[in-house]
């Protein structure tokens, strides 16, 4: 297909949208224009491909339009905030599950019959349907872990990773009798089936052992693993798209896929170092195995608990306040009544800021923007490093639904978060914890923060607890 020099233009202004788009989305204060400019990007290169190919009638392109912008439209209206790695999940599987049927439909036009494809557009084939598979099916399964659907725990058996191992093997050979008629023939002789025609079989045989492969790869790991596991896939999804740019001779599907495939890639890697982890260990660790250990301790060390009255007393009478928001956050939805404790904080003259912990929630960036929904402006907002710096020169931090994050076992070697970076809460003179029990957080340990003596327990859901504590600060 010959690409005109205006769509290889247009192509080229998508490109430099797309770049400056993600450079963007590395600050707060420009994401929403870098995720517009992004968007525009797309479309500019959706229209420009339909233009110039005329692939299919305006009113199937219509249809497709209208129902895609639908289903998504709604969705994102719909769904909840804590919901969103699962909506990022399935996104990631019709995106992987787009490109192994872009595959497919090129397999079947070049030579689906068996005669064979030229070694070059076999090879992208292979690996666009390939990838693509495993994202769709793998996607799928993460979708499954996050919605409960499927079991969060990890699910193993004996000699897993040899059968994972021999499984990649076969569907590689077959990937290769499929992208090379020597091979091919090679191959199915072996089975006995020499002469046939073996295209179609084993291109199904292709895609069946991907698909088994992507649920294979996502059972083992923990449903709390499971962000880490979709960015993973969100990159897979970049690499097939990429291929398939490469079966379809399309310079912008290689440009956007590499993309993806490159960002997924580092952010994956930004929120392993997070948790001090490494992606083998993500991958095969079974993180999670054997569930939470410690649910709740209540009652075997004394705690000291505040109701909202003697909370907001501590607060409203400190010259400055450090506020760290975690995943129970988003929970309760508390972010807007936060907002107003901090509003009147600043009123009495109180310095305010936010530390957000690179990994609190459950998706990068989670508290960034449930902070943003609620107005909290970008510069309150210190980093790991920044915060840290000023936790000994602070009076008092405020916990809303984080756990792991703070947790001090981080320093023990013996623990399970040994070494994952925390915000040192601790360091400051008091520190007030507001989540609904003793119970664990997302890795299931016990934190000793609660049982200090500078901390004070202040239970309950944080929005209703927060709305208690906007009445108090105010008449304090
Ligand atoms: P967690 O350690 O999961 O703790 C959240 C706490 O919120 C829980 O202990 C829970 O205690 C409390 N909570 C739940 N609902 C609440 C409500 N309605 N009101 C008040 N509190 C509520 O959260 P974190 O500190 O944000 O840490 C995040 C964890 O997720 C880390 O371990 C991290 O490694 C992991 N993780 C994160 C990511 C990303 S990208 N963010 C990816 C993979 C893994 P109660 O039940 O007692 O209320």
């Amino acid at each position: 297909m010959e690409t005109s020099i205006i769509a290889q233009l247009a192509y080229l202004v998508s490109a430099i949208l797309f770049v400056s788009g993600i450079k963007q989305l590395s600050s707060p204060a420009t994401a929403r224009s870098g995720n517009a400019r992004a968007s525009v990007a797309m479309l500019l290169a959706i229209v420009v491909t339909l233009l110039d190919n005329e692939i299919l009638d305006w009113t199937t392109v219509a249809a497709a339009v209208i129902a895609g912008a639908v289903i998504g439209g709604v969705l994102a209206r719909r769904i909840e905030m804590t919901a969103m790695p699962q909506l990022v999940a399935v996104f990631n599987g019709f995106g992987g599950g787009a490109s192994a049927a872009v595959a497919a439909a090129e397999f079947v036009r070049l030579g689906g019959s068996g005669a064979g494809v030229e070694l070059g557009a076999g090879v992208t084939i292979v690996l666009s349907t390939l990838i693509g598979a495993v994202t769709f099916s793998g996607s799928l399964i993460a979708f499954g872990k996050l919605q409960g659907v499927v079991t969060g725990k990890p699910v193993t058996f004996p000699l897993q990773k040899s059968f994972n191992a021999l499984l990649f093997l076969a569907v590689l050979v077959v990937g290769a009798g499929l992208a090379d008629a020597g091979v091919g023939d090679a191959v199915a002789s072996i089975f006995g089936s020499g002469g046939i025609e073996i295209g179609v079989p084993f291109f199904l045989a292709l895609v069946a052992g991907a698909l088994m492969l992507g649920v294979l790869l996502v059972i083992p790991i923990g449903g709390a693993d499971m962000p880490v596991v979709v960015s993973l896939l969100n990159s897979y999804s970049g690499l097939a798209a990429a291929a398939t740019g490469f079966v379809l001779g399309n310079m912008m599907l290689i440009i956007a896929g590499s993309l993806v495939g490159a960002a997924g890639l580092i952010l994956t890697q930004l929120m392993c170092k997070a948790m001090n982890r490494s992606l083998g260990n993500v991958a095969f660790g079974a993180f999670g195995t054997d569930g939470p250990t410690t649910k709740a301790k209540t009652g075997e060390r004394p705690v000291r608990d505040v109701d909202a009255e003697q909370a907001a007393m501590v607060l409203a009478y400190a010259g400055s306040v450090a506020v760290v928001p975690g995943y129970g956050l988003a929970v309760a939805q508390a972010q807007h009544e936060l907002k107003k404790v901090c509003d009147l904080l600043e009123e009495r003259g109180v310095r305010v800021r936010f530390g957000v912990h690179p990994v609190a929630g459950r998706m990068p960036g989670h508290m960034n923007v449930l902070l943003a929904e609620a107005d909290v402006s970008y510069d309150k907002l210190l980093d790991l490093d920044d915060i840290n710096a000023e936790f000994d020169t602070t009076d008092v931090v405020l916990i809303v639904g984080a756990n792991d994050v703070v947790n001090p076992a981080a320093r023990d070697p013996a623990s399970v978060i040994a070494g994952m970076p925390i915000l040192d809460v601790d360091k400051a003179r008091t520190v007030i914890v507001m989540k609904r029990s003793l119970s664990a957080g997302f890795a299931g340990i016990d934190n000793d923060l609660f049982y200090m003596e500078n901390t004070l327990m202040f239970f309950g859901d944080a929005r209703q607890q927060m709305s208690e504590l906007v009445k108090e600060v105010r008449e304090a």
